[in-house]
């Protein structure tokens, strides 16, 4: 991304004018990694604080084109141009942005060359979706050596050893080779009909079950099949990012809704009721709570069924951690209410029970007349689930659950542990306590908490700990971080030491 200097700063326009070009410039460098610059920025103290602020807030590398570089005769420019990577342009990239053939956006970076594009023909849709907050505090923390990470909702333990067994035994056995029916295989779509009638309450049948890549493209499928463009998608939040970006993508409209954060972040049933208009189409959450650790009771979901049923609207689960619930909560699906069998998809995954991240294999529940439509959207994306995972997932379904068991009791260790060293951190977070998942959101008491993205990257650059900015989960996240205890003790105690000598 190119940002041009002369609007940004020059006196002579207007400072409306000047004001657009600037939120211009913040809303693309939100969107890329590298911000390619017009050496006129470096010449004035305006433009070079704009400049300062721009990559802090963003966290972008600054490269300034080379023959803007060489164009320089200004003393200032000379002296702040070692502040930033200057790097190669082809020869004629000036001339042609410059006389409008080129626009700023054609501009790419990758490996230290910039390559030009002069087309990139984005959509809407995708040009509107912001970077994920997540992976680019992955990216930064890359950069820093040792650092103590709590910014992945990934489990770090590998994947059970009789699961990857299974796997290989199907490859062995030749049985991974070609794509599968797009439902996925009949004997692990039985064996999850086992589990959702003793774990879920669920009474299914084969032809209500779609195995999917992962819990995400499932909710992408479903989102897909349900939304029609401006249909309104009521999410409670602070949410998983995802969620939001999967219905703009299927140009809907987001429309959120505050958790109750002093109640735990429960669900706000009247205020999901006042959201709801002739467009609403759906509601869509996740219990327990990425990133809260909100567990939905079933009293609260049986109401939410309710208002679902008197407005005819589809609700959308991911209950990717149903399993990671402690002291009593019980995970509720919202589809074990019967009335409610022709308004809900519900969505599963592999990844985070059986610590399978990597193989991708998720499934979804829902009506057996909607399962070829949400197939529809299924086929497109991914023709049908990886087959080896599918054998992987067999194997997890059909052998002992005892690892299940050792997760959730680690995750409740380390969610004490992390609760404990929160509390002596009580001048810096207040935090709700998680009921299930393995993630909590504390909200950041400090004043410069207010923004959580400068907020995270100061502590990560500086205190050496990477966690994620709640802006990431919505509006209402802002002022909050996002911390996973799916780590280890030790992880924790160091990123906790290092707050406690940064903060304290
Ligand atoms: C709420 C939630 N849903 C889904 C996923 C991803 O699930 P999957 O790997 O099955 O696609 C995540 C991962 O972090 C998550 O937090």
């Amino acid at each position: 991304m190119l940002v041009s200097g002369p609007p940004i700063y020059l006196e002579h326009i207007t400072a409306a004018k000047r004001e657009k070009a600037r939120r211009n410039a913040i809303q693309l460098a939100e969107q890329v990694d590298n911000l390619i610059i017009d050496h006129h920025l470096l010449r004035c103290e305006e433009g070079f604080r704009f400049l300062d602020k721009l990559s802090s807030k963003t966290g972008n590398k600054i490269i300034c084109a080379a023959d803007f570089m060489g164009y320089s005769r200004c003393p200032l420019e000379a002296q702040r141009k070692s502040l930033y990577q200057e790097m190669p342009v082809p020869s004629d990239w000036h001339k042609n942005y410059a006389c409008g053939k080129v626009k700023a956006e054609d501009f790419l970076t990758s490996k230290g060359n910039i390559t030009m594009k002069n087309d990139l023909n984005v959509s809407k849709r995708v040009s509107e979706i912001p970077k994920s907050a997540i992976h680019e505090m992955t990216r930064l923390s890359q950069q820093i050596e040792d650092v103590a990470f709590l910014s992945w909702a990934k489990p770090t333990s590998g994947t059970p050893e009789h699961i990857n067994e299974a796997a290989i035994s199907a490859i062995k056995n030749g049985k991974v080779g070609g794509y599968s029916t797009s439902d996925g295989i009949m004997e692990l779509r039985e064996e999850i009909v086992k589990k959702l009638i003793r774990d879920n309450n669920v009474d299914a049948d084969v032809s209500q079950i779609l195995i999917t890549v992962g819990a995400i493209e499932g909710l992408a499928a479903a989102v897909m099949a349900l939304i029609d463009p401006g249909d309104e998608v009521i999410l409670p939040t602070p949410t998983y990012s995802t969620h939001i970006r999967q219905v703009i993508l299927a140009s809907g409209k987001p429309v959120l809704v505050p958790l109750k954060e002093q109640a735990g972040f429960a669900l706000d049933i009247e205020a999901v009721e006042a959201a709801i208009t002739p467009k609403t189409k759906a509601v869509m959450y996740c219990s327990p709570s990425n990133p809260t650790g909100t567990v939905f009771p079933e009293e609260q979901l049986r109401k939410l069924a309710s208002v679902a049923l008197e407005n005819e609207l589809m609700v959308i689960t991911d209950e990717a951690y149903e399993y990671f619930v402690f002291d009593g909560n019980k995970h509720f699906s919202i589809a074990s209410i019967p009335e409610m069998k022709g308004n809900v998809v519900s969505c599963y995954t592999f990844t985070k029970t059986y610590a399978m991240t990597g193989w991708r294999i998720g499934y979804l529940h829902s009506h057996e007349r909607l399962i070829p439509q949400i197939k529809k959207a299924h086929i497109p994306f991914a023709i049908c689930a990886p087959v080896v995972s599918q054998y992987a997932a067999l194997g997890a379904l059909k052998g002992s659950q005892q690892c299940v068991k050792d997760f959730r009791d680690h995750y409740l260790k380390t969610r004490n542990l992390m609760c404990e060293r929160l509390d002596r951190l009580n001048s810096v977070f207040e935090y709700q306590k998680p009921g299930g998942s393995y993630l909590m959101f504390p909200r950041i008491l400090l004043t410069e908490g207010i923004d959580s993205t400068s907020f995270c990257k100061k502590l990560l650059k500086e205190g050496k700990v990477s966690t994620t900015p709640g802006i990431a989960f919505g509006p209402t996240g802002e002022s909050h971080l996002r911390l996973s205890f799916c780590v280890s003790e030790g992880m924790i105690n160091k990123a906790f030491d290092r707050m406690e000598d940064y903060y304290l």
